[in-house]
């Protein structure tokens, strides 16, 4: 029987709920409808994510969201087979909405529910691509809390090849952001305005780029901008365009050499990038550059998904489910997994 998943991402500061079909022929399951809200106009004033203010606003757009997604699919509540959440990383209040919903509602309809791991959904996404990545591939999973190098070997069989000992990625470029005076969200913000900068004006460290292993580490980084933020003093304003690019350059530097010596060090051809850095433009101009080289294929989400959205966490369950990994409950005294 071909199955209706309802997905609800509430991990962090957007508000994401999806609709998947999961054909019974185990075919890849396809995205019907999905709708985010995010937050960031709310939590821009404070310069980061509130959490309490996050998890009073996902009270407030879960359920319209969920709504929504099921008028612009021509489906009812009651059509719905499954209900997934993320069960976490994230934070644990916001975590809770998503679940406690997710269980309140399936409770209602007498429908299973299934926590799903909020990374693995970043992980699957390029799988609502059309063109989606075939297993076994490597994956640089790079997001605001997590950088990773992984063999991905099928669904549930991940292996950890490398990851930061310090700041994420996507936190580099936030912190970065942030010692420049950006406003919040850093990352896109920062790397918009490298596009009017000199990637070569400032020489910053690219940590444990030569260090043979591969694992990652930003702190270092975030800290050498801060010292050139503050020698530029005055003058930041007119060089800030420089200091951003420069940063960026740096950051997918080490990005883009780490994915190609974890593609050499396991001989695999494939590799799947995925999580919000996914989304910075220069990263997957200098990897499909250094890929193609290498006649490497690399898949990403599409863009809109490369952030957080409820599309992955449905299309997870989907493909937990289909691969016999996990098979949804309906025992609802849920928890969350805040780390
Ligand atoms: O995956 P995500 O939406 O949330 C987490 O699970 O963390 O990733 C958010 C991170 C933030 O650090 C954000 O600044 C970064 O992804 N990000 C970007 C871009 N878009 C989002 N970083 C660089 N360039 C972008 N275009
Ligand atoms: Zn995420």
């Amino acid at each position: 029987m071909s199955q209706l998943i309802l997905g609800i991402e509430s991990s962090c500061d957007e508000t994401g709920v999806a609709l998947v079909h999961m054909p019974q022929d185990g075919g890849v399951p396809t995205l019907l409808s999905h709708a985010l809200h995010s937050q960031i106009d709310m939590h821009r004033a404070y310069g980061g994510v509130v959490p309490e203010l996050a998890s009073r606003d996902h009270i407030r757009r879960v359920l319209p969201l969920t709504k929504q997604v099921l008028e612009d699919a021509g489906k009812t509540l009651q059509d719905i087979d499954v209900v997934a959440f993320t069960r976490g990383p994230g934070l644990a209040g916001a975590l809770l909405v998503g679940a406690g919903v997710a269980c309140a509602l399936a409770a209602a309809l007498d429908k299973p529910v299934l926590g799903v791991h909020h990374l693995e959904g970043h992980l699957l996404s390029p799988f609502l691509s059309e063109d989606p990545p075939q297993f076994p591939f490597i994956a640089l999973l790079v997001s605001g809390g997590h950088s990773q190098l992984m063999r991905v070997n099928g669904v549930g069989s991940y292996e950890i090849l490398g990851e930061t000992i310090d700041d994420a990625a996507g936190e580099a470029f936030d912190k970065s952001a942030k010692v420049m005076g950006l406003p919040y969200p850093g990352g896109p913000i920062l790397s918009k305005l490298a596009e009017s900068g000199d990637p070569q004006a400032f020489k910053l460290p690219r940590p444990l780029l030569h260090s043979g292993d591969l694992d990652f580490s930003f702190a270092g980084l975030k800290t050498a901008v801060l010292t050139q933020a503050k020698k530029l003093g005055d003058e930041l304003e007119a060089r800030k365009a420089d200091l951003a690019a420069s940063t960026q350059a740096a950051i997918v530097d080490v990005l883009v050499k780490k994915t190609i010596n974890a593609l050499k060090q396991t001989g695999m051809s494939r590799v799947v990038v995925a999580g919000g850095v996914g989304a910075n433009k220069l990263l997957r101009e200098q990897l499909n550059a250094e890929c193609a080289k290498r006649k490497i294929r690399v898949h990403y989400p599409e863009l809109h998904l490369c952030t957080d959205n409820g599309a992955m966490i449905a299309m997870a369950a989907a493909m937990r489910m289909q691969a016999g990994q996990q098979q949804p409950s309906k025992t609802y005294a849920f928890d969350v997994k805040p780390r």
